[in-house]
């Protein structure tokens, strides 16, 4: 069961600093945040120089001042442990508490993440901070949790410092047992990579090219998802010990990390940092691009490991750091849109990252809510209306969760090996952009979810289609797994490339597709990269509902039906492999098994969703344009409908019945307009039957 964030009602909050500011500031600062509704403060998690100056010198006090005064003000805090950034005295003192590159090279103080999850001294200067620290505030009535470490793995997920090399033999010990089990596992009689003893096993390291043994790779990234659990263990087990009427969580969902294994093991839900900025300036060539639009799909990851959720950052200003990354300012109305994208999303209490723009250091063009100058401004006036919209808002929306019919499904392992694999990694990532892009525009909610090895079917029983785009790692008992799901109803698709491979990421020696190839009812006869000269084939839709000009993209297998009863849907028009079948359909007592031997590109997605007539289950209320997100959160009989507009023209909205808007409370009815970057958040008559 996936563990949710638990809110009384819906909540604001803020990160603030008190350690980049002069103590006078303090008071005014809280009172103007309660001004504005923000009840929550996240602190502290950077600042282990101030409660350590000196290894083994602890001094709290600063922070005692600041909580003290947050409870005079009836602020909530929630406490960071600082253990992502390190004081000076320690890595100087301790280099082996560093991370290193590939080469070996020790990464230096200076920016923050520059350590290693597996140096003993660095595990044992952690529990005690995070020991003296829990021990500090503990009993202090305005904590509410703690966010352990910050953003495990942003900057940099990987780590070859000396001590990662050993805890990776003990890993692949524990994994493996013998040598002999992980020269198979590794496929290490290819190149004479057989290993004779174990301290001649490492992780990746500097080769002649930047090829590493795939089987070694995607170890390497399940060991670094699993010390990075072990160095968050160290700190939950502390604070459960001596702080068990507190909740833990954490923020940020970065590389080689499995959030859900986290999650479910250690916390008591998870956190996710929100800057859809970043959507608007990595869209590059793509046409009608999500732009930030895009985090609803980064959002709706998050909500596959707790459906309800914290955002501990949201943005509240342009972004930057003084090299490299760069922003265009939010323009009015956009970090309201932002937080209530969030909202829908199933997050129940948003913190904006920051309160006020740090004057010094690499995050200077980094900006909170209030600029260096602390007058007010308009994203302190927008902060202050998303403020007194969250106070009448209050318990409404709590209890409710987005609600979808259709899933994207990925898994960790997939999406590691997809890193290294030039043959499946980019298809992976062009089809789950295609499919989430069109079930935005076509306003049909989606989640995204994850298949991990405990999944029951009951989860994905509750879908009516699920698209596992091209898991080229799938074993026989996930074939099971997904054959149950469509005998009981169930619509799953797949593309190229799928279940070619086995655990460790070998190939198979069965036709492709492995072990689904029962299930979809086809084999694949030949195949081909689509790269260079070899252009995508084109497609011909059998049937009516034609995609014009689809094109097969990204790689191109061709199907050959084992299974009497297995439809055609589209063959391939072009190429020498001109008339054999491209698209299947094969049903399954119940369900339909589909499988499309490439990438899917928009067109054919659509064409997909056109065959299975998927609709919005919004088309019954309104109707609006592609600009606008649609989304409901429900719980039984109450229902809300999110309308977000990401566009900078206002946009028409045509409605088939009166409905009351919880925003400004009120009844909306024929063809209102809803404001450039405008949210109404509509109330639904309850569900008939
Ligand atoms: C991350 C970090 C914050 C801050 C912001 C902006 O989300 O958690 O500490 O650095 O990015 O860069």
């Amino acid at each position: 069961m996936a563990k949710s964030i638990r809110m009384d009602q819906l909540t604001l909050g803020v990160c603030y600093y008190p350690e980049h500011w002069p103590e006078s500031l303090w008071e005014d600062d809280f009172r103007r945040m309660r001004e504005m509704n923000i009840s929550v403060v996240r602190m502290a998690e950077f600042a282990w120089a101030i409660f350590e100056p000196e290894e083994g010198r602890f001094d709290f006090s600063v922070f005692h001042r600041v909580l003290d005064l947050a409870h005079r003000y009836g602020l909530k805090v929630i406490l960071g442990t600082p253990t992502a950034a390190p004081p000076v005295w320690l890595t100087h003192k301790y280099p082996e508490v560093l991370n290193a590159d590939v080469k070996g090279d020790l990464y230096r103080h200076g920016l923050r993440r520059h350590t290693n999850y597996t140096s003993p001294k660095y595990r044992e200067l952690c529990q005690t901070i995070v020991r003296r620290m829990v021990e500090a505030y503990k009993d202090h009535p305005a904590v509410i949790g703690w966010q352990i470490d910050n953003e495990f793995n942003c900057h940099m997920d990987v780590f070859y410092a000396e001590t990662d090399h050993m805890a990776f033999r003990e890993w692949l010990k524990e994994r493996y047992g013998t040598l002999d089990k992980l020269n198979e596992a590794w496929g290490a009689v290819f190149w004479s990579q057989t290993y004779t003893a174990w301290e001649q096993v490492h992780l990746t390291r500097h080769m002649v090219n930047r090829s590493p043994n795939p089987h070694l790779a995607l170890d390497e990234k399940r060991f670094i998802s699993a010390v990075t659990i072990s160095f968050a263990r160290l700190q939950t087990d502390i604070i459960r010990e001596l702080a068990p009427h507190h909740w833990i969580t954490t923020n940020g969902m970065f590389g080689h990390l499995d959030n859900h294994e986290l999650t479910d093991e250690l916390l008591d839900f998870f956190s996710y940092d929100s800057y859809p900025q970043f959507g608007s300036i990595s869209s590059g060539e793509e046409e009608a691009p999500l732009l930030d639009r895009a985090w609803s799909m980064k959002l709706a990851q998050v909500r596959s490991i707790s459906p309800n959720f914290c955002v501990m950052e949201q943005q509240s200003g342009p972004g930057g750091w003084v090299d490299g990354m760069a922003m265009g300012t939010p323009r009015p109305g956009q970090i309201r849109l932002w937080s209530y994208q969030s909202v829908l999303h199933g997050t129940d209490l948003l913190v904006y990252f920051r309160w006020r723009t740090a004057t010094v250091g690499t995050e200077i063009y980094w900006h909170g809510i209030n600029d260096y100058h602390n007058r007010p401004n308009r994203r302190v006036r927008e902060v202050a209306q998303i403020g007194g919209e969250f106070a009448r808002l209050g318990e409404e929306l709590i209890g409710t969760a987005y609600q979808a019919e259709i899933a994207v499904m990925q898994d960790y392992d997939n999406s590691w090996d997809g890193e290294l694999d030039a043959w499946c990694g980019p298809l992976q990532r062009q089809s789950v952009r295609a499919w989430y892009k069109r079930l935005q525009y076509r306003h049909i909610p989606a989640d995204m979810i994850t298949l991990r090895q405990n999944t029951a079917l009951e989860e994905l029983a509750r879908y009516k289609v699920i698209v596992y785009p091209h898991p080229a790692i799938m074993t026989d008992e996930t074939a099971a797994l997904l054959t149950r799901y469509a005998e009981q109803g169930g619509i799953i698709i797949f593309g190229a490339r799928t279940g070619f491979k086995n655990i460790h990421g070998h190939c198979y020696m069965r036709p492709f597709p492995g072990p689904v190839a029962g299930l979809c009812g086809i084999t694949v006869e030949d195949f081909t990269l689509v790269k260079g000269t070899v252009a995508p084939a084109e497609l011909r839709w059998k049937g009516s509902r034609l995609a014009e000009c689809a094109k097969a993209e990204g790689f191109n297998e061709v199907l050959q039906v084992e299974a009497s009863g297995t439809e055609v849907l589209a063959e391939y028009a072009t190429e020498y492999y001109a008339g054999k079948p491209a698209l299947t359909r094969r049903r399954v007592e119940k369900g339909q098994a589909w499988y499309y031997g490439a990438a899917f590109s928009e067109a054919v997605v659509d064409a997909i969703m056109d065959e299975l007539e998927l609709v919005s289950p919004a088309d019954r209320f309104l109707e609006a344009p592609e600009e606008v997100e649609l989304g409901i959160r429900a719980a039984g009989d109450r229902r809300f409908l999110f309308v977000l507009n990401y566009s900078a023209e206002p946009a028409p909205i045509r409605l088939k019945a009166a409905l009351k808007d919880l925003l400004s409370g009120a009844v909306l009815e024929k063809e209102p307009v809803l404001p450039t970057y405008g949210v109404w958040i509509l109330e639904l008559p309850e569900a008939k039957g």
